[in-house]
């Protein structure tokens, strides 16, 4: 997707992302905590907000998922989300809306109504090996399933802020 920059004339300088999956216990907390993770360590915190929510109230108010926080800190990073669900004025205010699937790409488009086609894209839009273009759910399967969302979450997350920061001035 391209990237929706943002006035070069106001330079509002600082990009808010929300990414969303179905749940908001598995994919998109560790969306969050790998993007902020790497966030602070380019020390681009001034420039960047990130949160994520699911499509469904199946799981609000609870923290990550034990399997998904037990890979994300094998690698050094801790998931701080708690469970929200995802609504209309969340389209408004941020600037990009990225989906883990096309189920809840497809949810976020029908909720946006036709509206802020440019802000909307799908996380593995900026992997490098994007495979059907889908984080696989994890949700009923195995650690191996967890670890795999990981890595395909960490590329892409990399890759999305390598052309961030091209946009923005430190
Ligand atoms: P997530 O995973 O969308 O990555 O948070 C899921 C979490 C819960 C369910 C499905 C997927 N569920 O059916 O409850």
């Amino acid at each position: 997707m391209d990237i929706p920059v943002k006035n070069p004339i106001t330079r509002e300088n600082h990009y808010k992302i929300c990414f969303v999956c179905l749940g908001n216990i598995c994919r998109s907390p560790t969306a969050e905590g790998i993007f902020q993770h790497l966030i602070n360590e380019r020390k681009l915190e001034n420039h960047f907000e990130v949160d994520s929510a699911g499509t469904s109230a199946y799981h609000i108010g609870e923290s990550a998922n034990s399997k998904s926080q037990r890979t994300a800190q094998k690698h050094g990073i801790t998931l701080h989300s708690k469970a929200r669900q995802f609504d209309a004025s969340d389209l408004d205010y941020y600037d990009l809306v990225l989906a883990m699937d096309n189920e809840n790409l497809k949810n976020v488009r029908q909720m946006a109504n036709g509206n802020h086609e440019k802000k909307i894209g799908r996380m593995r839009d900026f992997d490098p090996n994007p495979g059907n273009g889908e984080v696989p759910d994890p949700y009923h399967g195995g650690p191996e399933g967890f670890e795999n969302v990981f890595q395909i979450v960490q590329r892409s997350c990399e890759t999305l802020l390598d052309e961030l920061e091209t946009h923005v001035q430190r």
